[in-house]
C-alpha cells in the first residue's frame, strides 16, 4: 500500500490507512527532503499508543523518479501529489502544473508497481484520472479518482446538520465531475428510508446542493492556504480499503464509463463496484431526466478537457 504525497492529503490518507491495521506496510512518499520519513517515523511512534501493527516507511523522492523503488510491490497506490487550491482558484486552474505531476509520478509508479491499482486525488480529479490511465497504460478498471465518496459525504453532512439527524441515517448521491458538473442527485435520497423529497422543500435541497457542488471551495475560503483534507482523505482510505478487502462495496468513484447512461468513453463519477482487482462494474440506476442529462453534460465537459490532457 502506497501514498504517493505527503501534504496534509496524503499523510492524513496514511494515518487512516495504517490505523486500519490492514495493511502488513504504508509507504508515503514526498519531494521533500527527509518530510515523509519524518512523518513515519512520527506514525510509527503513535503505534503503541493507537495499537496498530502496520509499519509506516517514508522516502523521499525525486521529479526524475529516483526513490520509486519503494513502492515494488505496491497493490494499491494513492496518488495525492499535486498543488491544492487557492482561495479565489477553481480546481480546473490547477491543470497545466499538476498535469506535469501527475504524469512523472505516473510514469513511476507504471515502473515500479505494474499490477497496482491505482487512486488518483489530485485535482483536476477526472481529468488528472484520465491522464493517470494514458501514462500508466493500465486497464481502465485499475486506475480511478476519488471525488464521489467526498462529495456525497459533505451532502450527507448538510442534510444531517439541516435535519437535526444523525448522518448514519442519511444517504445522499453524487455523480458526474469532482467541479462544476458535479451531479447531485436528490432522487437517490433518504433520510431513515424516507426520501429527502418528503422532507425538505425543492428550494432547501437546491440550497444544500449548490453548497455541496461548492464545498471545497467552502473549505478554501477559510483555510485561506491549502484545501481540504479530512473529509477527502477518509474518502480515499476507504475506496483503497474496499480494493484491498476485495469487498464488492459500491461506492461514487470516478471510473471509466464506456456506455452506461448513455455515454461513451469518458472519465466520470458513477457508482462502482470495488474490489480486489479495482473497478468490477459500475452499477447503473434510475435517473431523473434532469439527473441524466446533467451527467451527460459532465461527461461532455470532461472529454473536452480530456483531450487536452494528453498534450500536458
Ligand atoms: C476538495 O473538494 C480536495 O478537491 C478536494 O476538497
Amino acid at each position: 500500500m502506497t501514498v504517493v504525497g505527503a501534504g496534509f492529503y496524503g499523510s492524513t490518507t496514511a494515518q487512516r490507512l495504517a490505523e486500519y491495521d490492514l495493511f502488513e506496510k504504508v509507504v508515503l512518499t514526498d519531494i521533500r527532503d527527509g518530510w515523509a520519513e519524518g512523518l513515519a517515523l512520527d506514525l510509527n511512534q503513535s503505534r503503541p499508543v493507537e495499537g496498530f501493527e502496520t509499519r509506516v516507511v517514508g522516502k523521499t523522492t525525486g521529479t526524475d523518479g529516483t526513490g520509486y523503488e519503494v513502492i515494488e510491490g505496491s497493490e494499491i497506490v494513492v496518488i495525492t501529489a499535486g498543488l491544492p487550491r487557492k482561495p479565489g482558484m477553481s480546481r480546473m486552474d490547477l491543470l497545466g502544473m499538476n498535469a506535469k505531476i501527475v504524469r512523472g509520478v505516473a510514469e513511476s509508479v507504471a515502473r515500479h508497481a505494474p499490477d497496482a491499482v491505482v487512486i488518483v486525488v489530485s485535482n483536476p480529479l477526472d481529468e488528472m484520472t484520465t491522464l493517470a490511465r494514458l501514462v500508466t497504460g493500465f486497464p481502465h478498471q485499475r486506475v480511478m479518482g476519488q471525488a464521489g465518496m467526498l462529495d456525497t459525504a459533505r451532502f450527507s453532512y448538510f442534510v444531517a446538520e439541516r435535519l437535526a439527524v444523525p448522518v448514519g441515517a442519511v444517504r445522499t448521491l453524487t455523480l458526474g465531475s469532482h467541479g462544476d458538473t458535479m451531479v447531485p442527485v436528490p432522487s437517490a435520497c433518504t433520510v431513515n428510508g424516507t426520501p429527502l423529497a418528503d422532507l425538505l422543500d425543492a428550494a432547501t435541497i437546491d440550497e444544500i446542493v449548490a453548497r455541496t457542488r461548492n464545498g471545497g471551495a467552502e473549505v478554501v475560503a477559510l483555510l485561506k492556504t491549502g484545501s481540504a483534507y479530512y473529509a477527502p482523505s477518509a474518502a480515499a482510505a476507504r475506496m483503497a480499503r474496499a480494493v484491498a478487502e476485495d469487498s464488492g462495496v459500491v461506492m461514487p468513484v470516478c471510473t471509466w464509463v464506456d456506455g452506461q447512461y448513455g455515454i461513451e468513453g469518458v472519465y466520470l463519477g458513477v457508482e462502482a463496484e470495488l474490489g480486489a482487482g479495482g473497478v468490477r462494474r459500475v452499477v447503473e440506476r434510475d435517473l431523473t431526466d434532469s439527473e441524466l442529462s446533467g451527467l451527460r453534460e459532465a461527461a461532455d465537459a470532461v472529454r473536452a478537457k480530456a483531450a487536452d490532457v494528453a498534450t500536458l
